[in-house]
């Protein structure tokens, strides 16, 4: 399963979102790469060697296709992150998933401006010619808010993209457990972040085994 997480606004937890996912994934013992697309290395450069743990991390840019083809038969799971405001990138990363996750922060700025990464997403599926399950996750929710309704419906009201039911909140725990290379499931198995990355991992596993 080959899992892209793409938005072009940068900053939206592209990057915190792909590498707590693949570490939980490989965490499962599920053999699991990590592609870093973006030339800022953000995930390459915090995650370091990880050559003694089912993650295996692997850095490409437009090349993306070729290497996913290359590797694609040794992994059960492959997560791309992707660069902000590089459309190229984006596009073919997409084009080779069999799931898209688009992270966002609920606010209405955030959520109109995804409008471009959606309509790329459209143009992807249109090209390949079949459907990519593709999911808005919300980020940085801020815990003590009831947002959760208010920005479904603000959503809903202006894409077709379905929102996950899990969602990350705003916790320093993210930053905190990326300082020493981990994910927030290792970092500390019973916090809150931990335990909302394991319910986001089993709700795409879940939506991927439904569609295929
Ligand atoms: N759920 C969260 N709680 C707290 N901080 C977060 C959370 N998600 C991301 N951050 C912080 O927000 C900042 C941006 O996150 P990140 O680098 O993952 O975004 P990005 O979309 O990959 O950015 P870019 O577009 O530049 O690649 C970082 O400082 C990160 O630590
Ligand atoms: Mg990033």
């Amino acid at each position: 399963m080959i899992i892209t997480l793409t938005n072009q606004k940068g900053g939206c937890g592209k990057s915190t979102a792909t590498m707590n996912l693949a570490l939980g994934t490989a965490a499962l013992n599920y053999k699991t790469a990590l592609i870093d697309t973006d030339e800022q290395k953000s995930c390459l450069e915090t995650l370091g060697d990880h050559s003694k743990s089912n993650l295996t991390l692997y850095e490409a840019r437009e090349d993306v296709e070729d290497l996913v083809a290359e590797i694609k038969s040794k992994f059960h799971f492959i997560f791309i992150d992707t660069p902000p405001h590089s459309h190229h990138i984006m596009y073919r990363a997409m084009a080779v998933s069999d799931f898209i996750i688009i992270p966002l922060q609920a606010s209405p700025l955030d959520i109109r401006s995804a409008k471009r990464t959606i309509d790329a997403c459209e143009r992807v599926q249109k090209e390949v010619g079949h459907d990519i399950p593709c999911y808005f996750l919300l980020n940085r929710v801020n815990p003590r808010t009831k947002l959760s309704k208010e920005i479904g419906t603000y959503i809903r009201e202006l894409y077709s993209v379905p929102l996950l039911q899990s969602r990350l909140h705003n916790r320093v725990a993210y930053a905190q457990s990326l300082m020493h290379g981990k994910s927030v499931i290792e970092h500390s198995r019973s916090s809150d972040a931990s335990l909302e990355v394991t319910k986001l991992l089993k709700e795409v596993h879940r939506i991927f085994q439904e569609k295929s």
